[in-house]
């Protein structure tokens, strides 16, 4: 076991753990949204789960942090709290926010972030950033709504882990970044009709079974 101190706190945890998962097992909530537990090489690109770690100049995505005997960690500072909402803030730029019409209303994790972070939803300095999404809707069991993806990349990680191969992956590139069943939809029908394992990860309300009577119009 490792001990570490966060917030002022002892805490332990198991030798090679991430720095989030550690904060999350004991209780220390950080805000993150493409982190995983169980992912081997998290992708760290939500840039949400900043923390300030003495020895270091600059707060850290504590994702990508392996824990360490004796590490001095805090997870509430200014500084932190500053990136945190930035990072948030450009988020939501790219998000249509329409909870009342959302079948993730209440259980959304953005909407989690925002009570944390005590940060509104609606966007106060930024315009809202309009992306290139054509997608294609063909998929025979599986709605995904790209004003509301977040691009956290669990849904792409949890098939993969159960499925092999994942049914579906990222598509097109940076701001217009998408999910995309491309090309799997023939295996889909085999596959995807006894997992939805895409869907049940999914931490906002971008994935959804069809023929759930909650599929709003995108
Ligand atoms: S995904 Fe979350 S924040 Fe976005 S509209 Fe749905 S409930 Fe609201
Ligand atoms: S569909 Fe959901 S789980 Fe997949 S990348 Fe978008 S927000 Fe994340
Ligand atoms: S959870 Fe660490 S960057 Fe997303």
């Amino acid at each position: 076991m490792v001990t570490l101190i966060v917030d002022n706190k002892e805490i332990e945890t198991q030798e090679g753990s991430t720095l989030l998962q550690a904060c999350l097992d004991n209780g220390i909530y950080i805000p993150n949204l493409c982190y995983l537990s169980g992912i081997e090489d998290p992708p760290g690109s939500c840039r949400l789960c900043f923390v300030e770690i003495e020895g270091y100049d600059q707060p850290r995505t504590s994702c990508r942090v392996r824990v360490q005997q004796g590490m001095v960690v805090r997870t509430n500072t200014e500084h932190v709290r500053r990136l945190q909402k930035t990072a948030f803030e450009l988020l939501l730029s790219t998000h249509h926010v329409d909870c009342r019409n959302c079948p993730a209303n209440k259980k959304c994790e953005l909407q989690r972030i925002a009570k944390f972070l005590h940060f509104g939803l609606k966007l106060k300095r930024l315009e809202p950033l309009e992306r290139d999404i054509e997608v294609e809707h063909e998929h025979p069991f599986l709605e995904y709504i790209p004003t509301r993806c977040v691009l956290c990349g669990k849904c792409v990680f949890v098939c993969r882990k159960r499925n092999g191969q994942p049914m579906l992956s990222f598509a097109k590139r940076g701001f217009d970044t998408v999910i995309s069943f491309f090309g799997e939809k023939d295996k889909a029908v085999d596959v995807c009709k006894e997992c939805y394992a895409c869907a049940e990860i999914c931490p906002v309300g971008a994935l959804l079974v069809k023929d759930s009577p909650n599929i709003p119009n995108p």
